[in-house]
């Protein structure tokens, strides 16, 4: 038997595919890391299929380490005598906390078996809610932008966790950066808002983002109208 981790999308619920339902539904346990993921999952299955695991909200590198262990004594059993599944938020495979529980369970039950159903990740709908266009052959980078931090060099980058948007919003305008902050996208658990004006963000909302392309990259990518 198995232990899917299961994405399912960023937020909405018809953004589950179809995939990632068809296995929540033949699951006799679904775990979920966070109650906007547990929110998304009820939508799909009721709620005595979901199970209790403890995540502390903590980045001591031991007391992570420890839990994930607890959570992987818990899920082990079960994944070896039926159909597990763990959700997460976008893809399991992107910046996602089912990446410890993989690592954890392949170091401590190498025997379970674990397969991953991809879901739509914030890496590429941001695109759609932000009306950008990645075009064919251009470069993209994903970072990190937590506590008003700004990555700079790249021509064109996607940053997460963008906690302070004001902050980073002046470092990438200072540095040459055109940038729109999108929140909440594709989601119905609190207001979706695509801005250029990171003041208009300046409450902390973790599930914020900010697209950051170079002021002189703008070009015409297939070169047809050069
Ligand atoms: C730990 S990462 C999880 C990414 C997720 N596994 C995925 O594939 O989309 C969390 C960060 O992704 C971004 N994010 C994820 N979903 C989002 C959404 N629906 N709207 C805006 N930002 C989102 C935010 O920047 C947030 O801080």
């Amino acid at each position: 038997m198995t232990l899917y981790g299961v994405g399912l999308g960023p937020g909405e619920a018809d953004l589950l595919t179809l995939h990632g339902r068809e296995v929540l539904r033949a699951a006799d346990v679904v775990y979920s890391p966070g109650r906007l993921s547990r929110s998304v999952a009820l939508e799909h299955v009721p709620e005595e299929k979901i199970g209790d695991l403890d995540f502390p909200m903590t980045r001591d590198p031991d007391e992570l380490r420890s839990a994930w262990k607890e959570a992987a004594e818990v899920v082990a059993p079960e994944a070896r005598e039926g159909e597990v599944a763990f959700v997460t938020l976008g893809d399991p495979n992107v910046y996602s906390t089912f990446g410890h529980l993989r690592r954890t369970l392949s170091a401590f039950h190498p025997d379970v078996e674990v397969e991953v159903v991809p879901g739509v990740s914030a890496v590429t709908a941001f695109a759609t809610a932000l009306g950008v266009e990645i075009e064919a052959g251009s470069e993209l980078t994903l970072r990190e932008a937590a506590g008003g931090k700004a990555p700079i060099g790249p021509e064109r980058m996607l940053l997460f966790k963008v906690t302070d948007a004001p902050a980073t919003g002046e470092k990438l305008a200072d540095a040459g950066y055109d940038v729109t902050f999108g929140r909440r996208l594709f989601m119905r658990q609190g207001e979706t808002v695509v801005t250029d004006d990171p003041d208009a963000l300046a409450d902390r909302d973790y599930y914020t983002l900010a697209y950051a392309e170079k002021r002189d990259s703008k070009r015409d990518a297939t070169g047809l109208f050069e």
